[in-house]
């Protein structure tokens, strides 16, 4: 019989201001606790087969420093940038850099807000990007990202997309 493939891991990475989820700005990005959104995907991920690892930084170079550390661990990261999204081509360059798919999620959506908040840095490089359903939209990242990834191991697969 053949040996069972490794599960697949994500990185979760959560940017700046999101450890104040539950007590920051509740009707923009609701009540759920940053522990809550953790617990959520941790049960998904049980459902679904795959270990994910979450952290949380207020600053770029420990978001940074922590991607390329985690990137030996996992095999796709599941990011929420926060701010970072909308200025830091450094972040980029370390996603990039690390050359793990990753999947962008906001839980308020981006596009009806402010002008600044309509421009992502990161998400020509994403695999696809979730936006505007709250914790959900985390659950549906990781959904697809879990999918994808599953797809890149599948030999003699077609590639994504495209002609
Ligand atoms: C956010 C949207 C960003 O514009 C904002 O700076 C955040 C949270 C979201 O999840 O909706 O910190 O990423």
């Amino acid at each position: 019989m053949a040996a069972e493939p490794e599960a697949l891991r994500i990185g979760v990475v959560h940017g700046p201001n999101l450890n104040l989820l539950g007590r920051r700005e509740p009707e923009v990005y609701g009540r759920a606790t940053l522990a809550e959104v953790n617990a959520r995907l941790r049960s998904l991920a049980a459902e679904l087969g795959v270990e994910v690892e979450d952290f949380q930084a207020n600053g770029e170079g420990e978001l940074i420093d922590r991607v390329h550390d985690m990137a030996a661990r996992v095999d796709g990261f599941l990011v929420n940038a926060g701010a970072f999204t909308h200025t830091s081509v450094a972040l980029l360059d370390a996603l990039v850099g690390v050359g793990r798919p990753f999947v962008e999620v906001h839980l308020s959506n981006v596009h009806a807000r402010e002008e600044f908040r309509r421009r992502s840095l990161l998400a020509p490089r994403a695999v696809g990007v979730i936006v505007g359903f709250g914790v959900e939209s985390y659950l549906l990242g990781l959904r697809g990202l879990a999918v994808h990834l599953r797809e890149g191991r599948r030999p003699g697969r077609s590639d994504r997309g495209g002609s």
